[in-house]
């Protein structure tokens, strides 16, 4: 069997010191990501969905545990490996765009591949693809604060894929689009998932936008609490998500 993309081997996560107010955010996780999924993340607030991608995505460190990405235990890496190995293989969209106002679309999304030192005549051919693919070709030469949400959306997608990492990492991505523009994004983060093969991890409390994904993990008090695959339509899956977030929420006193 093939590598898994993301290998998460019970992790714990602790804040605080034992004893004084010690709060249990992750409680022994385990579960695997394999090369081409798309797995949606949910839970309650509170419930450790930040912390799990934090510590996938290498800017927190588990407290126990083990956490390989492509193979490779990033919970061993040092610091400066850590930061190499995030800008190689890693792809982040976070809710919030997070693009530099003062550089160009394209400047924007060629950021990652300019900061690994990568020559600009080889870095030109990969920008206009994936803007080609997230329908952004038009919009290069413009600044953020020309154009709308789901563009500027659009446009993180574009950077987080641009490098071509092993996994694309969101955190609530369509947190802050309009549901029209959030359609577009899943449209376009489908398309990548499908058609390119891109492997994606995307944590969200919207059931709309989980309707996407083709398997969700539920995670209550820092621990799974159960998994739920996508098998039939788009609409089907969203009233089952639907049915597992009204358990969530009745399931504890
Ligand atoms: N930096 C921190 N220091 C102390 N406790 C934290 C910190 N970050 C998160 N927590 C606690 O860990 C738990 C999980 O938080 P978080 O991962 O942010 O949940 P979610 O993203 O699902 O809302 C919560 O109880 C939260 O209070
Ligand atoms: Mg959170």
């Amino acid at each position: 069997m093939k590598t898994p993309v993301v290998d998460v081997k019970n992790v714990k996560k602790f804040y605080g010191k034992k004893g004084e107010n010690q709060s249990i955010a992750l409680n022994d996780v385990s579960f695997s990501i394999h090369e081409g999924e798309f797995v949606g993340i949910m839970g309650p607030s509170g419930s450790g969905k930040t912390t799990l991608l934090n510590v996938i995505s290498t800017l927190d460190h588990a407290t126990d545990g083990i956490v390989q990405i492509a193979g490779n235990d990033i919970t061993k890496m040092k610091q400066g490996q850590l930061s190499d190995f995030r800008s190689q293989k890693l792809g982040f969209i976070f809710q919030d765009f997070n693009l530099l106002d003062n550089l160009s679309i394209y400047e924007n999304i060629a950021l990652p591949l300019s900061l690994q030192g990568i020559p600009s005549r080889k870095i030109g051919p990969k920008v206009e693809k994936v803007a080609k693919t997230l329908g952004i070709s038009a919009i290069l030469s413009k600044y953020p604060s020309e154009v709308s949400g789901g563009q500027k959306q659009r446009c993180a997608a574009a950077r987080a894929l641009v490098h071509e990492p092993a996994i694309i990492l969101g955190d609530e991505p369509t947190g802050a689009l309009d549901s029209k523009n959030a359609a577009s994004l899943l449209e376009a983060m489908t398309n990548l998932n499908e058609e390119q093969g891109v492997s994606i991890m995307m944590v969200t409390h919207d059931p709309f936008s989980a309707s996407y994904c083709r398997r969700i993990l539920f995670i209550q008090d820092g621990e799974l609490y159960k998994e739920i695959h996508r098998t039939s339509t788009r609409d089907a899956f969203y009233k089952e998500i639907l049915d597992v977030l009204a358990g969530l929420g009745t399931q504890k006193a």
